[in-house]
């Protein structure tokens, strides 16, 4: 494949989200069994046929901060065969969370807890942590908005995909908008200074969004687990990202 053939190939990437897993098998929320939900959610990608590179799990992993839903989660993804780059969302328990993590990547590298991916030619993700602990709304630290200042600073020339968990802009839900990215005119200034967000990439809403905001897509997805049907439509959870474009 030529460098011109690869540059047109878009890279489909796999959004699975606010999970909200337990330990006990039975544990629900709002009288939904999360962890059947989420069986349902990968049984139906793999139903799919779907290709993607990768799978970003955008946070609220966990409903009840045990280390044994972080279990259940990277155990769940293991058919999906495909790099899970998580992070953590209002809900999750970030010594658990690593803890998983660690015994995982002595067992093979399917998760990945990274704050910075460079994703074919043209692409690079970066991974915000928003959590403001025992808090629902999220903020960025000053140095959470100096790692997205650097990284695009650093690679000017690629289009830039950003996590994080919490919605940077009201979605027009007054239960919402009480949870929001608190602070969010920082991350908007950090970049306004650059040219190559395309898009933001968050969990946390439960609901399909995208949005053009100064010219980034705001994207969110809908969470099966507020569904009244577990899996509505595969376009309800999957995110595809175009290489080459100025646009996704
Ligand atoms: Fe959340």
């Amino acid at each position: 494949m030529s460098s011109q053939s690869s540059q047109s190939q878009p890279i489909k990437l796999l959004q699975i989200t606010d999970t909200h897993l337990f330990e006990a098998h039975d544990g629900s929320l709002l009288s939904v069994n999360t962890g059947e939900s989420f069986k349902s959610v990968v049984n139906a990608v793999l139903d799919s046929g779907y290709d993607y590179e990768a799978i970003l799990a955008t946070g609220d992993i966990s409903q009840d901060h045990s280390a044994a839903s972080y279990q259940r989660f990277a155990d769940g993804i293991v058919p999906l065969e495909k790099t899970c780059y998580w992070l953590p969302g209002n809900h999750d328990y970030k010594p658990n969370m690593g803890s998983v993590f660690e015994e995982q990547a002595q067992l093979d590298n399917q998760i990945q807890q990274v704050e910075h991916v460079l994703l074919g030619n043209n692409w690079q993700i970066v991974l915000l942590d928003s959590q403001v602990v025992g808090v629902p709304h999220g903020r960025l630290s000053d140095q959470q908005l100096a790692l997205l200042d650097d990284k695009l600073a650093q690679y000017p020339e690629r289009h830039t995909l950003v996590l994080l968990h919490h919605h940077p802009i009201l979605v027009g839900s007054a239960w919402l908008d009480q949870h929001t990215l608190k602070d969010s005119d920082a991350l908007w200034d950090v970049i306004a200074k650059h040219s190559n967000v395309k898009a933001i990439l968050c969990g946390h809403v439960h609901q399909d969004m995208v949005k053009d905001h100064n010219g980034v897509l705001v994207m969110a997805t809908l969470q099966p687990v507020f569904s009244s049907n577990p899996i509505p439509t595969i376009s309800h959870w999957i995110t595809s990202l175009r290489v080459g474009e100025k646009s996704i």
